[in-house]
């Protein structure tokens, strides 16, 4: 690993992803999670002080970044949340069938190299009843921010850590047998276009 992927990129990342129109759409899902949850690409823990604590039986987060987990744990320290940490992929939770009330997800879908194999595994792991809470960027609606979406991803994706500013949030979540309950959509303002289209809402396994 470069300089530039242990060192600079995680506080880039938790840096972009704390800005206040990105907080305000946290605020948003998280208190929506209750029971067992899991959240997966749990980074630097920017959603942990907005769970609702009287909801919560069990708190896991998974991400392979050594780095960010780091950064996670002192902010769970803060908000005195006990999370169970693993240092793993999503392609492969290391977690039992069946035991999740809520696996929440925000801002990662985008770099999860094989999103739908993560996916599968997240209905995997929660219950029959269970709920999938998502906060995602994604592709635009609209034909000219796509077009330049679908130019730029390659490069973008380069330098952040490997996000995709194109990828079609919905089909993902249907694609990986999930079918979406809620869903809302919106740029987020004082964003840029290209990586702003957010999705927002919950699904539950077909
Ligand atoms: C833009 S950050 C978002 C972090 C956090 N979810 C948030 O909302 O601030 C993307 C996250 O995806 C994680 N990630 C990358 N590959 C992953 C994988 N295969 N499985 C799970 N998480 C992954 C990264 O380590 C990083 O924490």
């Amino acid at each position: 690993m470069g300089i530039y992927e242990k060192y600079i990129l995680p506080r880039f990342l938790n840096c972009a992803c704390s800005s206040k129109q990105i907080t305000h759409q946290r605020k948003k899902v998280t208190p929506l999670a209750e029971g067992k949850i899991l959240e997966v690409g749990i980074g630097s823990g920017l959603n942990l002080p907005f769970y609702n604590k009287s909801k919560i039986t069990e708190l896991w987060g998974i991400d392979p970044s050594k780095e960010l987990n780091i950064m996670a744990k002192n902010v769970a320290k803060r908000e005195e949340l006990n999370v169970n940490f693993i240092t793993s992929s999503a392609e492969e939770i290391p977690l039992p069938d069946n035991y999740f009330d809520t696996v929440l997800i925000t801002y990662t879908m985008c770099t999860i190299p094989e999103v739908i194999k993560a996916n599968n595994e997240i209905r995997r792991v929660l219950k029959s009843d269970g709920k999938l809470i998502f906060c995602e960027h994604g592709l635009s609606p609209d034909q000219n921010i796509k077009k330049w979406q679908n130019r730029i991803n390659k490069f973008w994706s380069k330098i952040a850590g490997g996000c995709n500013i194109n990828r079609n949030i919905p089909e993902l979540i249907k694609k990986s047998g999930f079918r979406v309950v809620e869903i809302e959509e919106m740029y987020i303002p004082k964003t840029p276009k290209i990586a702003g289209y957010n999705y927002w809402g919950y699904a539950i396994s077909n």
